[in-house]
């Protein structure tokens, strides 16, 4: 039996650093109001010049220096971003591109913050049924360029950033379990209403950002936290308390607090990262892996259930077992 593990993990944020107190300058709001609502203290923004393909290839470069493979070793590309560099090209290709690695599969999976596990489901699926060996699944956005900076409901949720990790073909489970759901239904919640489709406005105010309504979206998203969890763990024939860390996608703190407390999960064994990163959207989850693999808590062969939720709605989780640490050569 093949199964994919994570054989490295990379990480990029802009150097750009815009805090809350720097959002009070421009726009009606406080520190106090968004680390009590938020949890946020601070994020990092994209400047010119600095785009999803560029902060995807610098993060795609580190997952594959801790993973030890070069270009040649690629087999398959994908990248979740709701923030794609171009309408066409996928930013997979730009990024393929500018690693060098040539003729393997690359395409961008767009499933908003959902978009790196949607992605890894995928590659999992190549690597478990021999259609890949090595793949780079990355999560690349640069949300600042979709947000309306004059609006104090979203502005103060988002940021910029990339992650990555390197899937290989490996005789032991890494990944023990993925399951991927989306509900169309939620269209109006969560949506930039504007695109090549139905067309761009450019004198309809904020038709080119995000707009969200914020509480049925907490309501939701904390629910279906909670479902996706259980459900991952049954179709393993676990239990909850065999998970060591919980890495849900960084949208909130409270909700993070709450689909944990809800899990009876301690906070202890959750990692969050959003205080410092904001919602980065696809790039949430790989970036906050990163933090807590690199210096941070996780340890070689703990279990975990790593969780996502974003518009469409879509939502998707992948139960897996940390392997070798990523930092220490193969
Ligand atoms: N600063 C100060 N006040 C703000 C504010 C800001 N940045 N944003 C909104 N407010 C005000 C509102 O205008 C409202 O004022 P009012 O009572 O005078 O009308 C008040 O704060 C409460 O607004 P409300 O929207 O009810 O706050 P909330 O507790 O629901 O928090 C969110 C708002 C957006 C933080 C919260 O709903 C949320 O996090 N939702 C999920 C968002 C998300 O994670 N989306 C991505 C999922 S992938």
């Amino acid at each position: 039996m093949t199964y994919a593990r994570i054989a490295g993990i990379g990480s990029f944020l802009p150097e750009k650093v815009v805090t809350n107190q720097d959002l009070e300058t421009t726009m009606d709001t406080s520190d106090e109001w968004i680390r009590e609502r938020t949890g946020i203290k601070r994020r990092h923004i994209a400047v010119d010049g600095e785009t999803t393909s560029s902060m995807g290839l610098i993060a795609a470069r580190r997952a594959m220096d801790s993973a030890g493979v070069g270009p040649d070793d690629i087999d398959l590309i994908v990248l979740g971003t709701a923030t794609p560099d171009k309408i066409f090209p996928a930013t997979a290709c730009i990024i393929q591109r500018q690693l060098g690695v040539k003729g393997c599969p690359a395409f961008d999976v767009h499933a908003a913050c959902s978009g790196f596990l949607y992605g890894l489901d995928l590659a999992n699926r190549f690597i478990r049924t021999n259609g890949a060996r090595t793949a780079l699944v990355i999560g690349s956005e640069t949300l600042s360029r979709i947000t309306d900076w004059q609006d104090r409901g979203t502005a103060v949720l988002f940021g910029d950033g990339a992650g990555a990790v390197v899937l290989e073909a490996s005789d032991e489970p890494g990944i023990l379990a993925t399951h991927i759901h989306a509900d169309g239904e939620y269209e109006e919640l969560l949506q930039v209403e504007q695109g090549v489709s139905v067309g761009f406005d450019v004198t309809r105010a904020g038709g080119a950002y995000i707009k969200m309504e914020g509480n049925a979206v907490f309501r939701r998203a904390v629910a279906t936290f909670d479902n996706i969890a259980r459900e991952t763990v049954a179709d393993l024939d676990g239990h909850l308390d065999d998970i060591d860390w919980f890495v849900p996608h960084q949208a909130n703190m409270r909700i993070i607090k709450a689909a944990a407390k809800k899990l009876n999960m301690p906070m202890d064994r959750v990692v969050a990262t959003v205080d410092e990163h904001a919602n980065t959207s696809g790039a949430s989850i790989p970036l906050a892996l990163d933090v807590a693999i690199g210096d941070g808590p996780i340890q070689r062969r703990q279990t975990l259930l790593l969780a996502a939720f974003g518009a469409g709605f879509t939502w998707c989780s992948a139960m897996l077992r940390y392997g070798e640490r990523a930092s220490e050569p193969k």
